[in-house]
């Protein structure tokens, strides 16, 4: 079946869902029609407003900006009749909060793929055993034995590192968890391409970050059914 509700999750903050749906959403909205869909939203219920930012900055850098909702904590009755009346020939990409609250939790429920992205420290391993919890209540809530899984994406990760025992190991043990193929390395292309409002992509289409991004919406577009293949 064809996704088409793509959202960035993480209770935990500054891991990258902001970053990466932004460069997401540009490269997914671009191609909307493409995949079949009439319509394309983002939908930001970050805090920060970091996504909401971006595109202002993307307008005064003269490009034409993303459709964007914003959803602020106090909005979860909003939040909740808007997700109750996407209909299947809207994309939406949601943007989420890093921190545990009820408008994040219901935008994981909505989803048909989370995306999570994580570092590979091993700090980050405490990190995600919180959002397993969450992952975990959100799975009862769904019931007949359904599991809420996520997609999670190693992010920030050092050029040089080969190899991600620790975390690979915990995410095979953990039901709610599924790696992704796609390694995103940190690069900084990421925060000058915010600065203009741009994605990876606009702002060099020969970067290791563009070729990286290229290859997580490929990932995407097979696992959420976006094209066949
Ligand atoms: N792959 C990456 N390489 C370099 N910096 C990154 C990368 N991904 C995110 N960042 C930086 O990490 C910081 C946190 O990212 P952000 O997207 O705001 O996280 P979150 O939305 O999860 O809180 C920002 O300064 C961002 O520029
Ligand atoms: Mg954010």
């Amino acid at each position: 079946m064809r996704a088409n509700v793509i959202t960035l999750a993480h209770q935990k903050g500054g891991t990258g869902k902001s970053t990466l749906a932004w460069n997401i959403a540009v490269e997914l909205g671009l191609k909307h029609k493409e995949y079949g869909f009439k319509d394309f939203i983002f939908v930001d219920l970050d805090n920060q407003e970091s996504v909401t930012m971006t595109n202002r900055l993307r307008m005064q850098y003269g490009q034409s900006p993303l459709y964007i909702k914003r959803f602020s904590d106090c909005e979860g009755n909003e939040f909740r009749d808007f997700v109750n009346e996407i209909d299947d020939d809207t994309l939406v990409i949601i943007d989420s909060g890093g921190y545990d609250a009820d408008l994040n939790r219901l935008a994981i429920i909505a989803s048909d793929f989370v995306v999570t992205p994580v570092s590979s420290d091993y700090m980050e391993i405490f990190g995600l055993q919180k959002f397993k919890n969450i992952l975990a209540e959100l799975s009862e809530l769904k019931g007949e034995g359904e599991v809420v899984k996520v997609n999670v994406l190693l992010n920030k990760i050092d050029p040089k590192a080969k190899a991600f025992d620790d975390i690979e190991e915990f995410i095979k043990d953990t039901p709610y968890f599924v790696l992704m193929d796609t390694i995103i390395r940190f690069r900084s292309d990421f925060k000058h391409s915010i600065g203009y409002g741009f994605s990876v992509a606009e702002l060099d289409r020969n970067s290791k970050a563009t070729a990286e991004v290229k290859m997580l919406v490929e990932e995407i577009e097979k696992k959420a059914g976006l094209i066949n293949g």
